[in-house]
């Protein structure tokens, strides 16, 4: 499956249908087959009315909706899978009818293919045991709409092989998932908790603690989300929480089992009613529990090595949008009160005992401290990962500080010959965590957003003069804070959906970590000055072509691409080069007289006065000051040494982090357009 150039899914359902259409949007070939014609004809209209919606709402064009449907093939015919890479199955949760396919996949198909699971409730290797390949059966583990939410649950049993786990992970990425691998346990990892997050609302509504609408309110205020458990029942089926409740308790005992109350609802056929009068009084009490359930059950978890805390938290986040995960949660009301919370469910709950983790953090009275950067060496190529994809791997105080502690490890193992920087999930980075910055400004600490800036440029210095190769793989998007990560490796391998961006002047700010500096000293300070002033994207072509990308491959191509790499000299990255014809307009925009005009808001001449008018309108909506101070550092660093060109950058974040519009421009991301005063 080297090229995973055609998956097939069975099942055509709610799931099986959501599946095909991701994968078919991220431009893989995709076999849909069930057993009768009218439901693969259902699984089609359940694509296209998605999609449809997608274009009323401007995500898609019409084509590209054409494209997608025409990668997908329906069928009735189960040979038309035999020779996919992958195969996933998405039919019924009915353990007899999952054991007659498997046999069935084994039998048909090709002895490479790689069979995936999407059950929710049995053990993987159940199915494995059905099959002559069992090194090559997985569990994928999807959460609903499969086409809209980003999560993936893998899920290796004992004897999957390492080549199936890494081709699982692949294709995760290759369609657009953020992959957490999961021990093939009950629940796995992410309903686990979440299914005694919805049954014991339903405990407490039985046993009179409050009504819905208070329970409703609970949840929603204690995990900030926007639904609570009734509602979500409402709307994914009551029959599906008896289901996996039912499962949990025979297979974990009594706390997990369904609550009388389910089961008398699921028989009478009818949806909660969430009307009714909140009672604030009972609010907290009804938090405490669930708080109680959920942290308690995410603790055994990672007592049970079922899933990292990180991975934990990625799931709540990523598959049920809570704003925090458990260990987060737990972190921001303190490990006593969690404690505290845990010991009433344990007391109420004879089954379920005090996690270990949480006796040992209430014994060292200290919160749980996350990993977001991961080290793996594999064929002495050391794999730098920012794993933190619920925030596309923004930098932050602990991610630097992680990253350079990963960096030094690897650069110091005499078995490493080269070592790569890539993003868990679509990201490569998307720059700095904003947020910190406002933070600083608002508590007049600006001191300590130039101390993590030069902790940054420290590090990026090492990697950019570390003896070994350094290569950035740089397969989706990045910005500011990433895309100078990235051009401070000596090398950088591309995708076609990498991508560079500078966004810094649109928020009041300029790029802070060298970009500035070395995107000029490949390009030259005009092209700079065009891409830092407009923000416009860099695409991984375009990057290829102005020689700052070194190789341009698809995902698959992507590990021999690095081999070669890893073994190639590393020297020349400033060589000087011709710019391409088509970026000589947009350099020229930036050259000479050109500057002053743009920076006194009239268009630039000289060059096609469409471009010219273009990209005036876009630089009349930055920030005057932060233009004005990259314009006058690109020119500096023309004439300066790295080191100092860094210390020049660093020399003034002060005097722009102390603009009315740094703040202005900062605080207004994501929630709407800043308005700059030029102060
Ligand atoms: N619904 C969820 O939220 C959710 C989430 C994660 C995983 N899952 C799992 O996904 C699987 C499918 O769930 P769903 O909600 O899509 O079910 P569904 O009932 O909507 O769809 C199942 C489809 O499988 C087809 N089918 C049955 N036997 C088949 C066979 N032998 N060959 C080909 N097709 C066959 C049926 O005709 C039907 O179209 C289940 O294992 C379920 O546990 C569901």
């Amino acid at each position: 499956m080297s090229k995973i150039s055609k998956v097939g899914v069975i099942g055509a359902g709610n799931m099986g249908s959501g599946i095909v259409q991701k994968i078919a949007q991220e431009g893989i070939h995709v076999v849909m087959m069930d057993i009768k014609d009218e439901f693969v004809e259902r699984g089609f209209n359940n694509i296209k009315s998605l999609l449809q919606k997608g274009v009323e709402r401007g995500v898609f064009k019409p084509e590209r909706v054409q494209e997608i449907v025409a990668r997908i093939k329906g069928t009735t015919d189960i040979q038309d899978v035999a020779d996919a890479g992958l195969v996933v199955e998405a039919v019924f949760e009915d353990k007899q009818v999952k054991h007659d396919l498997f046999k069935q996949l084994d039998a048909t198909c090709d002895a490479k293919t790689i069979l995936a699971t999407n059950t929710s409730s049995f053990y993987v290797r159940e199915f494995a045991e059905k099959t002559g390949r069992p090194d090559r059966i997985i569990g994928l583990h999807y959460f609903y709409h499969p086409a809209m939410n980003r999560l993936l649950e893998v899920i290796p049993h004992e004897t999957t092989s390492k080549d199936t786990l890494g081709k699982a992970l692949l294709f995760a990425k290759l369609h657009g998932k953020d992959a957490i691998v999961v021990k093939d346990a009950p629940g796995f990892a992410v309903n686990r908790f979440f299914v005694p997050f919805l049954n014991e609302a339903t405990r407490m509504l039985e046993e009179n603690v409050a009504n819905i609408p208070t329970i409703e309110a609970a949840a929603k205020s204690v995990f900030r989300i926007g639904m609570g458990p009734f509602e979500l029942m409402n709307v994914t089926g009551i029959p599906i929480a008896i289901h996996s409740s039912t499962t949990l308790g025979n297979e974990l005992g009594p706390f997990y089992a369904t609550s009388e109350c389910l089961k008398a609802q699921g028989e009478a056929g009818k949806p909660w009613s969430l009307s009714g009068e909140v009672d604030e009084s009972k609010v907290a009490e009804v938090g405490d529990r669930f708080l109680g359930v959920c942290l308690g059950v995410a603790a055994a978890l990672a007592d049970e090595s079922v899933a990292s805390i990180e991975d934990t938290d990625r799931g709540a986040k990523i598959g049920l949008r809570w704003s925090l995960g458990p260990f987060e949660i737990m972190n921001r009301i303190g490990i006593d009160k969690t404690y505290k919370v845990v010991q009433a469910i344990v007391n109420r709950y004879p089954d379920f005992t005090m996690p270990r983790i949480l006796q040992e953090r209430k014994d060292m009275a200290k919160p749980f401290t996350f990993q977001f950067v991961d080290l793996e060496i594999k064929d002495r190529i050391a794999f730098i990962t920012l794993n933190r994809p619920e925030a596309m791997n923004a930098l932050n105080e602990t991610v630097v500080s992680q990253l350079d502690a990963r960096f030094t490890e690897a650069e110091e193992n005499p078995e490493t010959k080269a070592i790569v920087f890539q993003g868990a999930g679509k990201a490569f980075v998307a720059g700095a965590d904003i947020r910190y910055f406002v933070q600083n400004i608002k508590n007049n600490r600006i001191s300590d957003t130039v101390e993590f800036t030069r902790k940054g440029h420290e590090l990026f210095l090492r990697i950019e003069t570390c003896a070994k190769p350094t290569i950035a793989l740089l397969d989706g998007l990045s910005l500011g804070g990433g895309s100078e990560l990235a051009l401070a490796c000596k090398k950088i391998l591309a995708t076609p959906d990498g991508s560079m961006g500078f966004p810094e002047t649109g928020i009041g700010i300029y790029p802070g970590l060298g970009g500035m500096l070395r995107f000029a000293r490949h390009v030259g300070p005009e092209l700079a000055k065009y891409y830092v002033f407009t923000g416009a994207f860099i695409k991984a072509q375009d990057a290829l072509e102005l020689g700052i990308v070194n190789r341009l491959v698809d995902r698959a191509d992507v590990p021999a691409a690095l081999k070669d790499m890893a073994a190639e000299e590393t020297t020349g990255k400033y060589a000087k080069r011709e710019i391409p014809a088509k970026f000589q307009a947009l350099a020229k925009a930036c050259t000479g007289g050109n500057l002053e005009k743009l920076l006194s808001g009239k268009a630039p001449t000289g060059i096609p006065e469409d471009l010219a008018n273009k990209i005036k309108r876009i630089i009349s909506k930055k920030a005057p000051i932060a233009l004005k101070l990259a314009n006058e550092l690109i020119d500096q660093q023309t004439k300066m040494s790295i080191e100092e060109g860094i210390e020049a950058e660093l020399a003034r974040l002060q005097e722009i982090f102390s603009t009315a519009d740094a703040f202005e421009g900062l605080s207004s991301v994501g929630k709407k357009a800043p308005a700059f005063k030029g102060a």
